[in-house]
């Protein structure tokens, strides 16, 4: 990956900014502090005119405050020349988008340039910047943007914020004009790329979804550039500190904080494990001391064959048949959201869960989830057994 994360993230701090437009009647954003931790995703959401894009430009200085102070790496912004400090923050808009003149290559070359590097550094970084965008620099290199689909200019987009290394990048709406199919995939993408990279990054949008999703925290603002939260997703889907943020966030939070949890987050059920072969007063056992009615049988290296009915242990050792198929088997990396509607459409209550190697490591239920939304809590989630008591 060459010097894509070579350069450290940054932090950044608005300390009590207010921006006030000549001859506005109101302020844009009034007395707004705000800390982001380096190397997080930081993202801005809220209603239109709340002053998400106006945040942002007092940050690189395209336009300036008329109260408070902004700090980059401890360091203000108001003692920095302009045009040297935006060359430090990557930007990425979608609307003004890239120089239409110019070809991918070129556009994603003018930071470099500006600052002066060699011909052979700019185009090893062009090179490396293309592949990890996911296009084939020797296609798309000469290309010019009308020559694009849109989530192609997308990612150009943000391949030129990248060029420099810069500490801190800014995002408005980057995904803004994308249809849902390419814009899940391009926030997949720019997740995985973040792993890598790990760089400080105020995200804006006004989808509360895309917020959750992409945030390490989230800011939401209401009219006036107002803190109305500051909290990591979790949080603000499990407590909205006003009844403004619960109407954002909207009357689905729960749902929604079941696309935050994986499977691996939450006690799941024992299984009753069993093999072919097995003494039935074993199995017996492992039932009684269980969530379930039935042993799950399982093969040589633990995977889930099926669910045994009772004519299976008629014997002093277990069969293989009767059974019913142990369908869905559900992943630990699985979100909660697709492992509860994984199980509705295959109108069953519980499935089990499988570890990477296939292995069978507990089992979830309809029920466990149904405690995890109610609770809020998934790590203390009750078996039936302790409810009954
Ligand atoms: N150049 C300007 N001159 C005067 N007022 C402005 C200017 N730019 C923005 N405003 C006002 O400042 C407020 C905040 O605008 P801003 O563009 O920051 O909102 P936003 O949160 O980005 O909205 P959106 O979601 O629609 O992009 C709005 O009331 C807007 O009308
Ligand atoms: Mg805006």
């Amino acid at each position: 990956m060459g010097r894509v994360g070579f350069v450290p993230a940054a932090t950044l701090e608005l300390r009590n900014v207010s921006k006030r437009y000549p001859g506005a009647a109101e302020a844009a954003i009034e007395d707004l502090s705000l800390e982001v931790p380096a190397g997080e995703i930081c993202v801005l959401v809220g209603p239109s005119g709340c002053g998400k894009t106006t945040a942002m430009r007092l940050v690189n200085r395209m336009i300036e405050p008329t109260g408070g102070d902004i700090l980059l790496d401890g360091r203000s912004i108001l003692d920095r020349e302009p045009a040297q400090l935006r060359r430090e923050i990557g930007y990425a808009i979608q609307q003004i988008g890239l120089f239409p003149h110019q070809t991918v290559g070129e556009n994603i070359a003018t930071v470099p340039k500006l600052l002066g590097w060699d011909r052979a550094r700019i185009a090893a970084r062009v090179e490396e910047l293309l592949e990890l965008i996911g296009l084939d620099p020797a296609e798309m290199r000469d290309r010019y943007p009308a020559q694009l689909s849109g989530g192609q200019r997308q990612r150009v987009g943000v391949a030129r914020a990248l060029a420099a290394d810069p500490p801190l990048m800014l995002m408005d709406e980057p995904f803004g004009a994308i249809d849902p199919i390419n814009r899940e995939r391009l926030q997949n993408e720019f997740l995985r790329l973040q792993g890598e990279i790990g760089k400080t990054i105020v995200f804006v949008t006004h989808d509360i979804d895309e917020a959750i999703k992409m945030g390490d925290r989230v800011a939401v603002l209401q009219k006036g550039g107002h803190l109305a939260q500051f909290a990591t997703p979790a949080d603000l889907l499990m407590a909205p500190a006003s009844p403004f943020v619960e109407d954002f966030v909207g009357a689905d939070r729960a749902l929604k904080r079941l696309a935050l949890q994986r499977v691996r987050d939450i006690d799941l059920w024992r299984a009753p494990i069993v093999r072919v072969g097995q003494p039935v007063a074993e199995a017996r056992a492992l039932i009684e001391d269980s969530d379930l009615p039935y042993p799950l049988l399982v093969d040589e290296d633990g995977r889930p064959l099926g669910w045994l009915r009772d004519a299976a242990l008629a014997g002093d050792t277990v069969a293989a048949e009767p059974r019913s198929r142990a369908t869905p088997v559900l992943d630990m990396d699985d979100v909660l959201r697709d492992a509860l509607s994984d199980l509705l459409a295959h109108e069953t209550q519980y499935g089990p869960v499988v570890d990477a190697q296939g292995g069978v490591t507990g089992v979830l239920s309809v029920e466990v989830i149904s405690h995890a939304l109610a609770a809020g809590s998934p790590a203390t989630v009750p078996s039936p057994a302790e409810l009954a008591e």
